[in-house]
């Protein structure tokens, strides 16, 4: 049988067909675009997903058998507040993970209602990205358009509706809206009331590796598919990335270095960062995971080659930066194009090179956004480490894993053994692993991983080049506490 894995990113959508034995037989990328109409401010047209993803699936299938396929999961871009009317069409386009609009109703959730009541109805305090302040935001600013919604969904749900008419969400991505009791697995009440949002608004719960129904048959036949294929509730892309990479079950870690960079330690039970610095959900695997999410990592580097250098040639531009640069760069880079999220909860917080002399190349700036990408990921695992977890190992995936250079600067940033697989498409992988356990081609989803991740090769540290970057991490440490009072004041120019 086949199986389509869905990636919903930020920039584009990428398809994959898998068979029963987990090879992937083809991929498809089909790209969108992406508004900023203000700074800090980010959304996408819901309908542009649906016609990418319904383009995307017969390319993808054009010399298989579309016959074979049996199921279709999707991992995707969490926490983007999709609304939809009394007849289900969209209202105004969604609202991103990476949007800072929301710092005011931020504000009020965790100083007025207090951090602590969010965290113990949600395991979670509020974050510019999460969905809840997005509500509050929009009954405040566009009441008309908050008066006629009928259902809230995240993005991949979005797609889920259009394949099969259900309104369905999965437990990992509920978990980043700030509207879920993660531990009870329930919406909460109290969340939803102080939104002004009833149950009936939002979307049925489901495990992620649950089947919520079969393709429309239109739907089936604009694809090509059989109308039996099973649509599977899915997960937020870390989540998935995380089955992809088979990190599920107890104590593993995996670094996503995409649009956004994440730390995500996978668990049995559930736990919560007493600090709320990292974000405590539930995983794909009908666990939990904590996870730290940074709003720029390969972003960083996309935009530091292609709007600033003007060139699509990564690898000429890390070329000069040769194994013995590594750990002598004087030039350090905050990443926080877009503000930040883990762990500093900062949505003034900015993009920042520091530390340039006349000698400074054009490559040690390269490198400081690579570097700069590692420390700010290594923040997130220090305060892993604080909480008692030990990471020694991780497995690494997204476009930045794809950079031997990135993954010996994170190997030694970090100090730990990265592992990385043979393929790298984390979220896809790991929405066509939920599909199969969804139709029944393996009993759970650690069974799934088990017979089909595969490390390719593993980065290890090197002690001495590990102990420079314990100094350079040290300093870089120090930035952004030294910037923060002139950021806010640079916010309100
Ligand atoms: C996670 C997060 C991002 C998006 C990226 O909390 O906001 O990783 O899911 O797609």
């Amino acid at each position: 049988m086949l199986y389509i894995g869905i990636d919903l990113g930020t920039s584009s959508v990428k398809l994959l067909l898998m068979d029963s034995s987990g090879q992937i037989q083809n991929t498809v990328t089909r790209d969108y675009p992406l508004e900023f109409p203000q700074p800090g401010w980010s959304q996408q047209n819901p309908d542009d997903w649906r016609r990418a993803v319904l383009a995307g699936v017969p390319e993808l299938l054009r010399d298989f058998d579309a016959s074979q396929v049996a199921g279709i999961g999707c991992g995707g871009q969490m926490h983007g507040l999709v609304v939809l009317d009394k007849d289900d069409r969209v209202i105004r386009p969604a609202i991103l993970w990476n949007d800072g609009r929301t710092a005011e109703q931020v504000d009020y959730l965790n100083n007025e209602i207090g951090k602590e009541q969010l965290s113990a109805w949600t395991a979670n305090i509020a974050f510019a990205g999460f969905t809840a302040p997005k509500l509050l935001w929009l009954r405040e600013k566009e009441p008309e358009n908050f008066a006629r919604i009928s259902k809230i969904m995240l993005p991949k749900d979005y797609v889920n509706y259009v394949l099969t008419g259900v309104h369905s969400c999965d437990y990992s991505d509920a978990s980043g809206m700030l509207l879920l009791d993660v531990q009870h697995k329930c919406w909460s009440k109290e969340m939803l009331s102080i939104c002004g949002i009833s149950e009936g608004q939002m979307p049925h719960l489901f495990e992620s590796y649950e089947c919520i129904g079969t393709v429309k048959p239109e739907i089936a036949k604009l694809l090509g598919i059989p109308e039996t294929v099973r649509v599977c509730a899915g997960a937020g892309d870390n989540a998935a990335a995380a089955v992809g990479t088979g990190v599920v079950g107890a104590g593993g870690c995996n670094i996503s270095l995409g649009t956004s960079g994440t730390v995500f330690i996978s668990s049995e039970k559930f736990g919560v960062d007493r600090n709320n610095a990292l974000h405590a959900f539930a995983h794909a695997d009908g666990g939990y995971h904590l996870m730290g999410c940074m709003l720029c990592a390969a972003s960083c580097n996309k935009w530091l080659m292609e709007d600033i250098f003007k060139t699509t040639d990564y690898t000429a531009e890390q070329a000069p930066i040769t194994p013995e640069k590594l750990g002598e760069n004087h030039v350090y880079f905050l990443p926080y194009l877009m503000g930040e999220r883990s762990p500093i909860n900062d949505t003034n917080a900015r993009g920042t090179f520091i530390g340039m002399t006349m000698d400074t190349a054009r490559s040690d700036l390269t490198q400081a956004v690579l570097e700069g990408v590692a420390f700010a990921i290594r923040d997130s695992v220090e305060v892993a480490r604080s909480l008692g977890i030990e990471i020694n190992s991780s497995k690494i995936c997204g476009g930045g894993a794809r950079s031997t250079l990135w993954k010996t600067i994170m190997a030694n940033v970090l100090n730990i053994e990265l592992q990385c697989l043979e393929s790298e498409q984390g979220p896809g992988m790991g929405g066509a692993m939920l599909a199969m356990v969804a139709c029944g081609e393996y009993g759970s989803v650690k069974a799934a991983c088990d017979r089909i991740v595969r490390v390719a090769s593993t980065v290890k540290p090197d002690p001495k080049l590990a102990a420079k970057y314990e100094k350079r991490y040290q300093q870089f440490k120090k930035i952004y506490p030294a910037c923060k009072e002139l950021f806010a004041g640079l916010a309100k120019e």
